[in-house]
């Protein structure tokens, strides 16, 4: 057993804060990519595409649009749970040193993507599959990722000339960071805590 290997999965975190800014180096960023070019998929499909974003001004226009989609989030919340997710940061754009953007395209690998018949979702789990392989890289190399879901896919797919077929799945920012917090930041700012295990693992049949 690897105890660094559970390590490393307890000591990831979801980041917006604590970026440095500072470079990442081109030959950790490829390590990064390559981990998440290596995850599982259905059919051996690879469905993702990775779009580095380190321009500025492009990261300006969407940081524009999340805080936009952030107040319409916040307009539906009551009273109490405002106040609460007005307090917790929701993106590290500008802060951090570089932005991915995760894709899936359903047309890699098809027709018939061994696999997928039954479950069209299977495309777009292999690509989560993906984004967490560069997470847990990421944070193997002493960085930070933090993922941001604060958009319109056809806003994203306009700002990056993402074509109609392809889904943009995630933008992640990337980069250095002062240090991950033991807890996560939803926990810390009492938006909601982790349930245990044993609320989540049944025997047999599922619960109810
Ligand atoms: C699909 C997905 C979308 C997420 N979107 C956001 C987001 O828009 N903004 C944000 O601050 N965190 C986002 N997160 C991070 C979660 O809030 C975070 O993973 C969770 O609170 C647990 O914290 P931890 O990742 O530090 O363990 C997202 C995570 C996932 C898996």
């Amino acid at each position: 057993m690897s105890t660094d290997f559970y390590d490393l999965i307890r000591r990831r975190r979801d980041v917006r804060a604590e970026f440095t800014g500072e470079p990442v180096p081109e030959e950790v960023l490829h390590r990064i990519l390559a981990a998440a070019h290596a995850a599982p998929s259905v059919g051996l499909s690879q469905p993702w595409d990775f779009v580095l974003v380190r321009d500025r001004a492009t990261r300006e226009r969407f940081r524009e649009h999340v805080q936009a989609e952030r107040a319409t989030f916040e307009a539906e919340l009551a009273g109490d749970r405002a106040a609460t997710f007005r307090r917790i940061r929701i993106e590290g754009i500008l802060s951090s040193t570089l932005s991915v953007v995760v894709t899936y395209d359903p047309e890699r690998g098809s027709p018939a993507v061994l696999g997928r018949h039954a479950i069209a979702d299977a495309g777009l789990y292999s690509v989560c599959l993906a984004i967490q392989n560069l997470w847990l890289a990421a944070t193997a190399e002493g960085l930070g990722v933090g993922w941001v879901s604060f958009y319109r896919e056809d806003f994203l797919r306009e700002l990056l000339g993402i074509p109609a077929r392809v889904r943009p799945v995630a933008w992640l920012c990337l980069g250095p960071v002062t240090h991950l917090h033991e807890v996560p930041d939803l926990e810390r700012h009492g938006w909601r805590e982790r349930l245990p295990l044993d609320a989540v693992v049944h025997e047999e049949r599922y619960p109810g």
